[in-house]
């Protein structure tokens, strides 16, 4: 176990910016996850912690010790790909043996670790199987084997699920989360797939365009994002934003939405008074035959479980989740109903969230 810290990190590729002055600290034993859309970072700030790549300028911390020019075979650090190359003469046994002859450990010892790592990832069965022949899922496996038989300090995983069909990725998914917590090294993973993230971290740095933009614990990522990108990115079907008026002095605690006044939590005194974004999940609006915000419906999306009610007012389209047993069709006039305490306000020009201007909630800044 390790503690990864990223200082100022700093990578440019001739004047592009690809990571911008990252900070960041992963405790030790954390299953970590780095999540942003394609081209935000991800990657690089990877090789970083992994010594591929040389950072412009900036400190890569591992338990304390500067290890930012130190080569990758000097930092006890796994590297799990998408695109993993096994080597596909050898068999499964060679393969996650690998590592380990290039160290030059004893054979005895060699054995009893692929083995232990075949037990762990349960491909004991395939030991001797030759790679051409396995399923995707499998050969996932034995790349994983070939980083844990090394019992290093740190992995570290790049969209390793990346290739395989879904009902196959949730499945590793689990797997990978239930490895991580028996052997409990760092682990520091990466996705642009929030729904994966949200599922497996117990911390996500959400990226974009180089910068990191929040680093909590999955449940405060959804709950409180702290800017427009982070509440858009996050959560499926996305966070509904509707335009709405603040101008209602200090303390105020209601919003002008499509020619109604909606509760929400009080704002600071620091707050815009003017225009806001009024962010609201799916989940948390109500059908509601007396609430002032009307709208007509658009969509209804049969779910099963749920359905999904797109839903047009006068300050902007909105996805309701409402119960599969709920009567609304297309053409309906519904009303709309919130609970304050599930409304995000955020800033148009800024794109801050204002929790950090409510009054009475610990501050977000
Ligand atoms: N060696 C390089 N030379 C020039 N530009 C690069 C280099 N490596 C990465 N970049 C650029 O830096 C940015 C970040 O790349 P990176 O691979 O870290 O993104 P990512 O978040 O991993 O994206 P993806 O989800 O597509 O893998 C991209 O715009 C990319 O084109
Ligand atoms: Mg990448």
């Amino acid at each position: 176990m390790a503690e990864i810290r990223l200082e100022r990190l700093h990578k440019a590729f001739a004047d592009f910016v690809a990571v911008d002055d990252v900070n960041l600290t992963v405790e030790a034993g954390q299953f970590f996850v780095l999540l942003g859309p394609s081209g935000c970072g991800k990657t690089t700030t990877l090789r970083m912690i992994a010594g591929l790549e040389l950072p412009t300028s900036g400190t890569v911390w591992l338990d304390g010790h500067d290890v930012t020019t130190l080569r990758p075979a000097k930092r006890d650090i796994a590297f799990v790909f998408q695109l993993f190359a096994l080597y596909p003469h050898m068999n499964v046994r060679r393969n996650i043996a690998y590592p380990l002859r290039s160290q030059g450990l004893p054979s005895a010892e060699i054995r009893r670790r692929v083995e232990e790592t075949a037990r762990i990832l349960r491909i004991e069965h395939l030991l001797d199987q030759p790679i051409g022949r396995l399923a995707g899922g499998d050969r996932q496996r034995v790349a994983l084997g070939r980083a844990l038989v090394r019992h290093p300090k740190c992995f570290l995983m790049d969209e390793p699920l990346g290739t395989l069909d879904t009902a196959f990725r949730e499945l590793m998914c689990e797997e990978l989360r239930d490895l991580h917590d028996r052997l409990g090294a760092t682990t520091v993973y990466v996705t642009h797939d929030q729904i994966e993230a949200i599922a497996m971290a117990d911390r996500i740095a959400v990226m974009h365009k180089g910068v990191v933009l929040q680093v909590d614990p999955p449940a405060e990522i959804y709950h409180r994002p702290r800017s427009l990108f982070v509440a858009q990115f996050i959560g499926s079907p996305a966070m509904n934003f509707l335009d709405c008026e603040g101008r209602l002095g200090r303390g105020a605690d209601q919003v002008r939405v499509a020619g109604t006044t909606a509760q929400v939590p009080a704002l600071h005194e620091d707050a815009p008074q003017d225009r806001l974004v009024f962010g609201v999940r799916p989940e948390h609006v109500r059908l509601d035959d007396a609430a002032g915000l009307r709208g007509r419906v658009y969509g209804v999306e049969y779910m099963g479980s749920r359905q999904i009610l797109t839903v047009d007012t006068e300050a902007g389209r909105l996805r309701v989740r409402a119960a599969n047993t709920a009567r609304a069709e297309i053409g309906d006039q519904v009303g709309l109903a919130f609970d304050p305490a599930n409304v995000v306000l955020f800033d148009p020009h800024s794109e801050a969230a204002l929790q950090s201007a409510l009054i009475g909630r610990a501050g977000h800044g």
